[in-house]
């Protein structure tokens, strides 16, 4: 299905065609202003072709103008941008993707997420809750303002009741994923229904950079602990969006198609005991 991966404008194949630079620039923590202007501008320069922000970032309008001061065509960029938990809702959603393209400066989107699913602890009416926002992005979907869709943080669970109503499944889910942080039984969902798994925090949010078996492996490769973790998300299959607002990590985390994790020090990585995850559990997801 995928094409060779061997620079930052390979990409993978989404489930609709729609194709997806392997390797995306994380925005999570960034500071809007000058912090994410410059660092998605460097990231650009150094070659990311996709970047990853979020309405609850509250950087969008500085990521757009890093876009558009980048000088890179937007057709060449694949961006994108999730929803938040206070516009659920067939409606809500629509206009909540609105305001993104206004503060991007876009007209499309190249994939519009839901961050975090409405669960049990929220609403007895989670379900339909999570049904009624996805009404609104196969809306968004079929009026051609955003090129895919998908979620993010969502349980096997969430999306097997979502699949009850969905006309169109989601092509992606993006989870927090990293050595010690595996999700497998999100991803074995995600595999069996042909959703792309797109890894956040895969550095664990910087924790695993100074793990002694990270470094270990890494220090084989003449490799740094922040690509060995990106690329142990690629060799899993998954699109890993590091972050970094430094220029010389921003360049230097997406230096990783010169070498490959064996699949022993995989198999070393994927026993690492559990270092905990970075954000919201699932299962408590932010209520809006
Ligand atoms: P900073 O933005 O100051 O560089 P994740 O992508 O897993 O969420 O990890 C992001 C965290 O890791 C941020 O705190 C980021 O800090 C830090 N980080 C990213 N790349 C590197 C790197 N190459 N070396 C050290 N720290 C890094």
């Amino acid at each position: 299905m995928n094409t060779k991966i061997d620079n930052l404008e390979s990409c993978l194949v989404l489930s609709n065609g729609v194709r997806i630079p392997c390797v995306g620039f994380g925005t999570r923590q960034t500071p809007s202003g000058d912090v994410a202007r410059d660092s998605v501008r460097k990231a650009l320069e150094v070659g990311y072709r996709h970047i990853d922000t979020a309405a609850a970032y509250g950087n969008e309008v500085s990521v757009g103008e890093g876009l558009r001061l980048s000088g890179v065509k937007r057709e060449d960029v694949f961006v994108t941008t999730k929803h938040w938990t206070d516009s659920r809702g067939c409606k809500q959603t629509v206009a909540a993707a609105e305001k993104s393209l206004m503060a991007l400066g876009l007209d499309y989107l190249d994939l519009y997420l839901i961050h975090w699913p409405a669960v049990e602890k929220i609403s007895p009416d989670w379900a339909s809750l999570n049904a009624d926002t996805w009404q609104g992005f196969e809306k968004l979907y079929r009026d051609g303002k955003v090129r895919a869709i998908g979620v993010s943080n969502f349980l096997p669970e969430h999306l097997e009741a979502l699949k009850a109503t969905a006309e169109v499944m989601p092509m992606v889910n993006q989870i927090e994923f990293h050595p010690g942080y595996m999700q497998n039984d999100v991803v074995d969902y995600c595999r069996a229904n042909g959703m792309l798994v797109e890894a956040w925090s895969p550095l664990g949010c910087g924790r695993l950079l100074s793990d002694p078996l990270v470094e270990k492996i890494a220090a084989a490769h003449g490799k740094s602990a922040a690509q060995t973790c990106v690329r142990y998300a690629m060799q899993h299959g998954h699109l890993p969006l590091p972050k970094s607002v430094h220029a010389e990590r921003i360049a230097s985390n997406a230096e990783v198609f010169d070498f490959a994790l064996t699949d022993k020090e995989m198999a070393v990585l994927d026993a690492m005991p559990e270092t905990g995850f970075s954000g919201f559990h699932p299962k408590d997801a932010p209520a809006g």
